[in-house]
């Protein structure tokens, strides 16, 4: 939009279904966009400024105020993701997303923040990619190096396959049109960070590059298997089941899981969900269960959410 009027705007969370860190090094990935997001309101202002509607606990508005001045230097600086917006704004986000949870509260922020910088063309038109682009480049301030699958859910929204064919470049991605089996969706306070994770994860890259290679050839098998998966007509909850339960029990190989995710997915799975995985980047944060029907994903969504500490969320979809 662009221009120096007030603002307001919506970007989805995501649910990662397979291929979370082994995106980083270039496997491949598949997630759905959120019903849940976040919102922002804009006044124009001189300069960015970004606060949330609602105080959060921990060192969120702290580090929301790095982040407007690293939005400032990205969006002053030329670069290949379309006009450089030339207006200031004071930001005001409303979350209904746990915030550093795995659901991409970090990349819907940064989609709802292109979007609002970007011109309308860029934004309503039929091609998202600028908005896909410049929410990238915003994204390397929360996660380092981030693959992009985050912001590239937020940004184009619905079932998404990614590909990666250029390192450094942004994914392909592709639209699947696929009906999700019933899940339960959740989150839990995270212990870590993307940030720390991911560059937890390189590193045991570097140092024991035998054991992790071998975990990341076989998550990006999972995400592979479970594209085809999606592709095909049919109910995909027996499908997919034994597709996530290897690939919760490689990401907690690579060690990126928590007791209490792996308690939360045995209970889902004693309650009677077929099989579950964390989503996203781990150290607690957001999970799911597949469920062989809406009428049993609901139970096990009540099942848990008693037994979730403060500060979770659980639902059900599909
Ligand atoms: C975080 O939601 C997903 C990770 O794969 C990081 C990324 O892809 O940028 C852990």
């Amino acid at each position: 939009m662009n221009g120096r009027s007030p603002y307001s705007g919506f970007a989805p969370g995501k649910l990662l279904l397979f291929g979370e860190h082994a995106a980083v090094f270039g496997y491949p990935a598949v997630g759905v966009s959120l019903d849940r997001g976040l919102r922002i309101s804009v006044t124009p202002a001189d300069g960015i400024s970004i606060r949330l509607a609602r105080p959060a606990g921990g060192d969120v508005a702290a580090g929301l105020s790095a982040f407007a001045a690293f939005v400032a230097d990205t969006l002053g600086s030329p670069a290949d993701d379309g006009p450089v917006s030339p207006a200031g704004g004071a930001i005001t986000v409303d979350s209904d997303l746990p915030i550093s949870s795995g659901f991409g509260s970090s990349a819907a922020l940064c989609t709802a923040i292109a979007e609002w910088s970007l011109p309308d063309p860029q934004v309503s038109g039929h091609d998202r990619s600028a908005v896909w682009r410049r929410a990238h480049r915003l994204e390397a301030f929360f996660h380092g190096t981030p693959s992009g699958i985050d912001t590239g859910l937020s940004s184009l929204g619905g079932v998404r396959t990614f590909r990666f064919s250029t390192p450094g470049a942004l994914p392909e991605s592709a639209a699947l049109s696929a009906d999700l089996p019933a899940l339960v969706v959740g989150a839990i306070p995270r212990e870590r960070s993307t940030r720390d994770l991911v560059a937890g994860v390189r590193s045991r890259l570097s140092t024991e590059p035998s054991t992790v290679r071998p975990i990341f050839d076989r998550l990006g098998a999972l995400a592979d298997a479970a594209i085809g998966e999606l592709a095909a007509e049919r109910n995909h909850a027996a499908g997919m089941a034994p597709l996530v339960a290897d690939a919760h029990h490689l990401l907690r190989d690579l060690g990126v899981s928590t007791p209490l995710t792996d308690g939360i997915i045995d209970r889902g799975v004693r309650a009677g969900a077929l099989a579950g995985k964390l989503s996203g980047a781990g150290g607690g944060g957001a999970f799911y269960l597949v469920c062989p029907d809406a009428e049993v994903a609901a139970r096990v969504a009540a099942d848990l959410d008693g037994t979730l500490p403060p500060g979770s969320v659980c639902f059900h979809m599909g």
